[in-house]
């Protein structure tokens, strides 16, 4: 038997596709999540995709704020590592209810914390985010830019990160690894694993992909006077596969003995307009999308794209898909799961 991961937010979107490459690499992987975003039909998927290692996933329904449950947990298995995925990401939503993102991120967190240093597990990958980065000066961002965050979303992982770094400081024994993602899109290849936010997308992906299955009429371009190649706003969009390849060797890097705690960016170099990303989506998928052009998003910034070179140098990895095959893959999630995992909404 591999090593035993806690996988916290193991339903959600990157956590689903990254604890399938878990079990298929042969480690036991243990699932916590409170389903506030998700859907345990994920989890039954996952299950079934990872056919024979099916039976080294088990799934609990918790919070990370209800710690009796951490306790118990933590009291009944022995963990080598945990990746914590867990947390509310809607940016939007983070501005009109801060202590809700407040208490669910940060609280969350240290409580997480706490239980696995009184546990001796001390090894975490946590999910940081390229919204650290703010509007960057320059692109590519390196990992040792100044960090800075706009909204309270962005506040929750700036400050889980400089918390990760003074527990490293306090004592030693903790091994940490902070990834920075950009723009995790599409699905696994399969089609029956993919991403599902509840409620209106905020994303760009899913807003396109609802609209190509005709849930929504349009999609909103938040922006086109940026001075870009088509005036649309430029990110770094990086297939979830990936991703979850990059938590792999991240938990491979855990094992060095020199490693303290560490960030790496975990994204593909490459910058992609919107009107571009919609392109590639149109090919993709053989649908029009219609758009309405709007005025710039509060809040975003212009061009943002990684630079990959410590993660290549220091983890072995680097992403291997490119816009083409991230579209393939949404619209197989999309067109076999127009609904996501669940039903049809009601007529209104
Ligand atoms: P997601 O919403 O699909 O997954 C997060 C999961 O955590 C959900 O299943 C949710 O139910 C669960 N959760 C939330 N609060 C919880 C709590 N208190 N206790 C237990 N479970 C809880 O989001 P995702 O896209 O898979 O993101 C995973 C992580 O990566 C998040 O921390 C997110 O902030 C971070 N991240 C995401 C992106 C992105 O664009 N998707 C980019 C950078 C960083
Ligand atoms: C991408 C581009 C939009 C929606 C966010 C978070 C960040 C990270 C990733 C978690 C931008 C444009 C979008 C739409 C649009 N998440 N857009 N119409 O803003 O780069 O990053 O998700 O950590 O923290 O801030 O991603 O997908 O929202 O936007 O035109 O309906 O698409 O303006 O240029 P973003 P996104």
């Amino acid at each position: 038997m591999g090593e035993k991961i806690l996988v916290s937010g193991g339903a959600g979107y990157i956590g689903s596709h990254t604890v399938l490459q878990l079990l298929l690499g042969g480690y036991e992987t243990v699932v916590i999540d409170n389903l506030d975003n998700s859907s345990v039909v994920a989890i039954d998927r996952v299950r079934f995709l990872a056919a024979q290692y099916a039976p080294n996933l088990s799934f609990h329904q918790v919070d990370l704020r209800d710690k009796p449950a951490l306790e118990k947990l933590f009291a009944s298995e022995k963990f080598d590592a945990v990746i914590h995925f867990a947390g509310l990401k809607a940016v939007g939503e983070s501005v009109h209810k801060p202590l809700l993102y407040y208490d669910n991120n940060i609280i969350g967190t240290i409580y997480l914390l706490e239980v696995m240093a009184a546990h001796g597990c001390k090894k975490l990958v946590f999910s940081s985010s390229a919204t650290v980065y703010g509007w960057p000066k320059e692109v590519p961002c390196t990992e040792d830019f100044p960090i800075n965050a706009l909204n309270p979303y962005g506040r929750t992982k700036l400050f889980i990160e400089e918390i990760c770094r003074d527990v490293y400081q306090s004592d030693s024994e903790w091994k940490v690894i902070l990834l920075r993602y950009f723009n995790p899109v599409g699905a696994h290849p399969s089609g029956d694993i993919g991403e599902d936010p509840h409620g209106t997308p905020n994303n760009l992906m899913p807003f396109v992909q609802q609209v190509a299955v005709g849930r929504r009429p349009a999609l909103t371009v938040f922006g086109t006077d940026y001075n870009t190649v088509d005036g649309t706003g430029v990110r770094d969009y990086i297939h979830v596969v990936d991703l979850a390849e990059g938590h792999s060797a991240a938990l491979r890097k855990l094992a060095d003995p020199s490693i303290g705690c560490e960030v790496y960016n975990l994204g593909t170099g490459k910058g992609t307009s919107v009107l571009e990303m919609v392109a590639a989506f149109e090919k993709a998928s053989g649908k029009k999308i219609p758009l309405v052009k709007a005025g710039r998003r509060a809040g975003d910034a212009e061009i943002v794209y990684a630079s990959t070179d410590k993660a290549e140098r220091e983890l072995n990895w680097k992403a291997k898909y490119g816009i083409e095959e991230m579209c393939r893959d949404q619209w197989k999630w999309a067109s076999k799961n127009p609904y996501g995992y669940g039903s049809p909404e009601p007529a209104t």
